[in-house]
């Protein structure tokens, strides 16, 4: 969103702030393409701890990633090239059709039109468009707007300067997430269905060339499956946690104790059917809105999509193709990063992939 004239970079690097983890990519640039340099993901809240949502600070981002940059060996003040995301409630993006204006017309007209579409409220709006095309027949023009708040932005930037870092691209989540996959894949048509699947929001987004952009947050994620998993077997948080990254969907039944009866309640559905059940009202929605139904497959990146069995879970309940995304493709990989191509740091990927 926040836009500057940038200079010709030789590395990049992007930054994922998410409520459980921050992630890190560190990319040089080739003649063509990108050799990873280095990467890292740290938690924000110490392993262990259940992390409430209503008692996650915003302060603690700041240290986390200090720390990480300073493990990674790379100075705040020299970064040529750092890009960032936000998402969350307060950020709304949606695809609208406009009458064909020149570009000095464009933001006035548009800022009229995205006080219309978008549901930001109160507090002043920061505005971002991209258009993606004009039609040939009508010359009507297909715009992307992204809105946020003054205080969104202004969080996100305090966060960054207290760690010394220059904010030079902030990047809205959502289209951020798709550039993950337009930066990496090419395809001509069909529509793709990215999962971000995190630890409190499962970011949803339906990106293809020709497709109509859409987004959505489903506040669902690997801190729900802990949860499940606290209810169903009787555990403490952490031994929840441990059980999760062990077992996955596939929880060994027979070993595990008796639930206790104030734990049985039917009324609430597992996480991963909560997560199918929004994606497919979305895509229900998405058909109706877009006129098009032609999806190629499920991508899912993020820590959550490392769950055992939930790609397979979401296979037989959308009843479409899962692919675990590889975001490291068409990267030049130093030998010590060969084995370790994790879906986690996708969108830290994407970031410091993105040009300008
Ligand atoms: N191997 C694994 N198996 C199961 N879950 C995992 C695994 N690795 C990480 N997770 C879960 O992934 C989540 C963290 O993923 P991620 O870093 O993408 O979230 P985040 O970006 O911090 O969250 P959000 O996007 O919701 O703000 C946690 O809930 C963590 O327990
Ligand atoms: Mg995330």
């Amino acid at each position: 969103m926040a836009k500057k004239k940038i200079p010709k970079f030789k590395e990049s690097v992007g930054i994922d702030i998410g409520s459980h983890s921050v992630k890190i990519v560190h990319l040089k640039r080739l003649h063509e393409g990108y050799k990873l340099l280095n990467y890292e993901v740290r938690q924000t809240v110490p392993q262990g701890i259940e992390y409430l949502p209503t008692e996650l600070r915003k302060d603690r981002f700041a240290p986390v990633i200090a720390e990480m940059l300073r493990s990674m060996k790379i100075s705040p003040k020299k970064i040529q090239h750092l890009i960032t995301c936000i998402g969350g409630d307060n950020i709304s993006i949606k695809q609208i059709k406009t009458i064909f204006l020149p570009d000095e017309e464009l933001e006035s007209a548009l800022f009229f039109e995205a006080k219309k579409h978008l549901p930001i409220s109160g507090g002043e709006m920061i505005l971002d468009y991209q258009v993606l095309s004009v039609e040939e027949k009508t010359n009507n023009m297909n715009v992307l707007l992204v809105a946020t708040t003054k205080e969104e932005m202004n969080n996100h930037t305090n966060t960054l300067v207290s760690c010394d870092l220059t904010p030079s691209i902030v990047d809205a989540q959502a289209l951020a997430i798709a550039n993950v996959f337009a930066l990496n894949t090419y395809v001509e048509d069909g529509s793709y269905i990215i999962l971000d699947v995190g630890a409190h929001t499962t970011n949803m987004v339906v990106y293809g060339p020709k497709a109509k952009f859409f987004s959505r947050d489903i506040d669902y994620g690997g801190f729900h499956f802990t949860k499940d998993i606290m209810k169903k077997h009787n555990l403490s948080f952490e031994e929840a946690e441990n059980f999760k990254f062990e077992y996955g969907l596939q929880g060994p039944e027979a070993q595990t104790q008796t639930i206790s009866l104030s734990a049985l309640d039917i009324s609430e559905k597992p996480t991963e059917e909560s997560i199918a059940l929004e994606v497919k009202r979305s895509l229900r929605f998405y058909v109706k809105e877009a006129g098009n139904s032609d999806f190629k497959k499920v991508l899912l990146i993020g820590g959550g999509s490392k769950l055992i069995g939930l790609p397979e879970y979401l296979a037989e309940n959308l009843n479409l193709e899962i692919e675990i995304y590889d975001p490291f493709y068409n990267l030049e990989m130093p030998e010590k990063f060969r084995d370790k191509k994790d879906p986690q740091l996708a969108l830290a990927l994407g970031l410091a992939m993105r040009k300008e």
